[in-house]
């Protein structure tokens, strides 16, 4: 398998929700402007990883599986043969695993017996986590930066095929790892949307400008501000934002 040839579109919507019926009903208001959904922990274990992703492509969506495998590397690696299946655009594994273990998972989805092959996203720092846990509870010396970077170069180095950032590393990983390497953004706002709990955000069209390959973006598809109307109005206005910019 080679590269997936899903017809190209940064759009991931975020279906943090327990209920796939939820998730359904925003694939198929949104389907047309969006290149895939993100689903995670909360959905697929309130509902079964293979029915989200089977429930999904039946309405013509494809998945980012955003489950972050971490363990040994055979274990990730079978994990990895599992969900490797028709409709999943890609899923993410933890760098700090380690280079074999994000091998193996590369190599599975390689093997896999889907027409196109998932993408393999590595997961470097979390944003959660700030210098001080990173230094003192984690025990990884050194700047978030400079561990970020060490990550995704582990990640290159794997055969990977890019990184989960924030939208204020883009442009130097962009830099450090060249064209092809996938950036993956959430923290992304259009300029009509309520901050929330995000810090620091980019809007769509600065984040794909930046060089993000795909932006990941929740609530203000999911849940719209009232002026904005419907899930599929949210997403065709930051379709129509993105796309001048997509070569
Ligand atoms: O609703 P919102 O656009 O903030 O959703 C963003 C999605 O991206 C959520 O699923 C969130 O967990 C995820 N995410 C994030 N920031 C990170 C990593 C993941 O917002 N650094």
């Amino acid at each position: 398998m080679n590269q997936p040839k899903y017809e190209y579109n940064p759009i991931l919507i975020a279906l943090d929700t327990p209920f796939l019926d939820d998730a359904k009903r925003i694939v198929d208001q949104t389907r047309q402007y969006a290149g895939g959904y993100k689903v995670g922990l909360e959905l697929c274990s309130s509902e079964g990883v293979l029915p989200v992703i089977r429930a999904i492509s039946e309405l013509g969506g494809s998945v980012f599986l955003d489950l972050k495998f971490k363990d040994i590397p055979a274990t990730v690696a079978n994990a990895a043969k599992v969900v490797s299946v028709d409709g999943v655009l890609m899923f993410n594994v933890h760098c700090d695993g380690g280079t074999a273990m994000m091998s193996a998972a590369k190599k599975a989805a390689e093997e896999s017996a889907a027409q196109v092959r998932p993408f393999v996203i590595g997961v470097t720092v979390l944003t959660s986590i700030s210098q001080q846990e990173l230094n003192d509870e984690v025990g990884v010396p050194g700047t978030v930066e400079s561990a970020v970077f060490r990550l995704a170069a582990n990640a290159k180095a794997s055969r990977l095929d890019g990184v989960v950032c924030s939208p204020q590393e883009i442009i130097a990983l962009r830099q450090a790892f060249g064209a092809e390497f996938l950036l993956i953004t959430p923290g992304i706002r259009p300029e009509w949307a309520a901050a929330d709990d995000q810090k620091r955000i980019m809007t769509p069209a600065q984040a794909v400008q930046a060089g993000a390959s795909y932006i990941v973006i929740g609530r203000p598809i999911t849940a719209p501000p009232a002026k904005i109307g419907s899930p599929k109005d949210a997403a065709r206005l930051v379709w129509e934002t993105v796309a001048p910019y997509l070569r």
